[in-house]
């Protein structure tokens, strides 16, 4: 996958604080993971080939999203089934909320780095 492809952090006004998180090799396209970093619980997806990092928690009722599932385009979570844009993070059904979202970017060792702190 040529990183270029990724998404760009959001809006960067300063420094950011990368934690590595995991390798861009183990995440293929149309998969998810959880994954902890610094402590935080987040949900890596591959959305053709756009890595995305969010809070890995549904907004409903809090539910674990990594145990859900992920059809390339939309996550959708295993309590009550709503459903997400992976690529956006936007509610599609319900469409009046959104998960949180995390910057992400891909280090020269190609592993994932996710910025929780801000
Ligand atoms: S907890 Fe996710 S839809 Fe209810």
């Amino acid at each position: 996958m040529n990183p270029n492809q990724l998404a760009a952090p959001q809006s960067d006004d300063g420094e950011r604080s990368w934690i590595e998180a995991y390798p861009l090799d183990d995440l293929w396209e149309g998969e998810m993971e959880g994954v902890e970093v610094a402590g935080h619980k987040v949900l890596l997806v591959n959305a053709d080939g756009e890595v995305r990092a969010y809070r890995n928690q549904c907004p409903h009722q809090a539910w674990p999203l990594d145990e859900g599932d992920f059809d390339g385009e939309k996550i959708i979570c295993p309590n009550h089934s709503w459903e997400f844009d992976a690529k956006s993070g936007c509610g599609i059904n319900p469409n009046d909320c959104a998960l949180t979202r995390y910057p992400c970017t891909v280090n020269d060792d190609g592993v994932i780095c996710v910025d929780v702190v801000r």
